[in-house]
């Protein structure tokens, strides 16, 4: 059975503490000796093409990464054709793309596995390196409180989903008209101080995701009680984390003082997204 990445809950709770520890192994499974990953954006992207792409050399693999304009899901071929066609030389496929839907066409269409590498629905990829990160800097995934505070978009529903695979709990806070409507276990707060206070972990994003740019004006005073300020932080527990999957916008979601202050773990959050990636692709490809 072909077995795809679409959103978090495609993992069962023993998958995801599969991949969190072939994520960790120092000797990376050769399951994509002498074959392809086919890495297909129609959205621009720093840490998820480099990650991806290092993640599969690192398995023995070989990546391919397509810009929109070169192959065109729907425009210059079906999303089916596409799939049927770059199965043929890959023995996986990722994509980045506005409408969720296409990841879930090409999945029905595709030989091997589909990995989201983010949809205007989800980002599960990067909740696995953030999964990681909490693993490694809080010592474990279980009764761990997660305080989402921002947008309710891609991430905060990636992140929702943990609740479901792991003891995470999630609070997620956000302004009227941009909250989560995802039906999880993930506790739905008003007030952003009352979803930090006291949590492990405090986690925001942008306030305008890739391809909203054009309501930046309309949502950055409304966004700004969201703002993850040092003030915000001191209410989280005294050794809480700071997480952000980046990129960061300086002064808007978050101050420098937090993002590169002592409780950050951004960059290890970063690095974490190259052996998940490593680990995910693994899991997906057989190894144990
Ligand atoms: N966090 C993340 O996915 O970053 P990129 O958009 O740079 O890939
Ligand atoms: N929510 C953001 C995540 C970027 C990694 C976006 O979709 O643009």
């Amino acid at each position: 059975m072909t077995r795809h990445f679409l959103e978090l809950s495609d993992l069962s709770p023993g998958d995801l503490t599969a991949v969190l520890d072939l994520s960790e192994r120092s000797d990376p499974p050769q399951v994509l000796a002498g074959k392809g990953m086919a890495l297909l954006f129609e959205k621009p992207s720093a840490r998820t093409r480099n990650s991806v792409e290092m993640a599969v050399v690192q398995l023995g693999g070989h990546p391919v990464t397509i810009r929109d304009d070169e192959v065109g899901l729907d425009i210059r071929e079906s999303c089916e054709d596409v799939a049927r066609t770059l199965s043929c030389y890959h023995h996986a496929i990722g994509a980045r793309v506005f409408d969720h839907g296409k990841l879930e066409r090409l999945a029905a269409a595709s030989s091997v596995p589909v990995v989201n590498l983010l949809s205007d629905r989800s980002h599960p990829i990067q909740a696995l390196a953030d999964l990681l990160t909490i693993r490694q800097h809080v010592g474990r995934l279980d009764d761990v409180t997660l305080a989402y505070v921002g947008d309710g978009n891609n991430m905060a529903h990636a992140l929702a989903q943990a609740t479901e695979l792991c003891c995470l709990n999630v609070r997620v806070s956000s302004p009227p008209g941009y909250r989560l409507e995802e039906a999880t276990k993930a506790e739905l707060v008003d007030d952003p101080a009352d979803a930090v206070r006291g949590a492990d972990v405090v986690y925001t994003d942008t306030w305008v995701s890739m391809g909203q740019e054009a309501e930046a004006a309309k949502r950055r005073p409304l966004f700004a009680p969201w703002r993850v300020t040092a003030e915000l932080l001191a209410l989280a527990a005294p050794d809480a984390i700071f997480l952000h999957c980046l990129p960061a916008h300086r002064g808007d979601e978050v101050v420098d003082a937090v993002l590169d202050g002592r409780q950050s773990r951004v960059w290890a959050q970063a690095a974490n997204r190259m052996h998940t990636t490593r680990g995910l692709l693994a899991f997906l490809l057989g190894a144990s």
